[in-house]
């Protein structure tokens, strides 16, 4: 199944949505995603703190000139390609009245559910794997592709930085992985690597923790470069 025609990055403006898009990682994916030249829908629960938020990720940025526009979830939904930026014990929830919208899309997962202890973060482990398994069985409709876990979000938003990064790729379908995969090869600086079924991304989404505690003993913003493997 052709789920976005076209391409996401082959000259034509896709549209996609952010569902959960008004907290750090959806501003930061929006920034970027806008910064490739793609039209970016923020969603929220509450349309007024979408627009006041998408008018703020544009006016940081004056000179990128960013096609970013704040809505509810619902609205945000009706995009070609919808991300999913929601806390973990939210997503369900938040998701259910939307499966008709998201119906026959392909549906991007960053969603990680962990538990802080200490200066530690600790995953935890839905009952089907992991939350894109999750998303997967709340949207039986959609295709959906597990990706961006491992970018700090802090990094995704800010412009100025260089981003230097494998993004690793999870999906069942073959065409969401292909067209997430471009999804992320769409900003600058970031690599996708398809790492295969939607399976895969309960050691996806639990290494998240992992980073995250290294960061914090650190103080860093690192994220995840493989070796050994061929580049273009
Ligand atoms: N932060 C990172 O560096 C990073 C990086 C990669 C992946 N992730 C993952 O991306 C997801 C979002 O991360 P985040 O840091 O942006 O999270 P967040 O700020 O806690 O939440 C994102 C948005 O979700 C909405 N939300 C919050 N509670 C909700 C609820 N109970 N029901 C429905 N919507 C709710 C809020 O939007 P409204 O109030 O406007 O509705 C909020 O702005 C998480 O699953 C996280 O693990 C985060």
């Amino acid at each position: 199944m052709a789920w976005v025609t076209g391409g996401v990055c082959n000259g034509r403006s896709v549209q996609v949505g952010i569902v959960g898009g008004t907290g750090p990682a959806g501003r930061g994916v929006a920034s970027r995603l806008a910064a490739a030249g793609l039209s970016v829908t923020l969603g929220s629960r509450d349309e007024a703190r979408a627009a006041a938020v998408a008018e703020s990720v544009v006016g940081r940025w004056p000179e990128h000139e960013l096609d970013v526009v704040g809505a509810s979830n619902e609205q945000a939904a009706r995009s070609e390609l919808v991300v999913v930026a929601t806390p973990w014990e939210a997503t369900v929830a938040t998701l259910a009245p939307l499966v008709d919208a998201l119906a026959d899309k392909v549906v991007v997962s960053m969603v990680n559910a962990m538990a802080k202890a200490g200066r530690e973060l600790l995953p935890l482990v839905p009952p089907r794997g992991s939350m894109a398994a999750t998303v997967q069985a709340a949207l039986p409709h959609s295709a959906v592709a597990a990706t961006f876990h491992h970018l700090p979000a802090a990094d995704l938003e800010d412009l100025t930085r260089d981003l230097d990064a494998d993004v690793l790729v999870c999906a069942d379908d073959a065409g969401a992985a292909t067209v997430t995969a471009e999804l992320v090869d769409s900003i600058e600086g970031l690599q996708a690597v398809v790492a295969g079924s939607l399976a895969q991304a309960s050691a996806v989404e639990a290494f998240t923790a992992v980073l995250v505690s290294v960061n914090i003993r650190n103080k860093a913003h690192a994220s995840l470069r493989l070796t050994g493997l061929h580049r273009e």
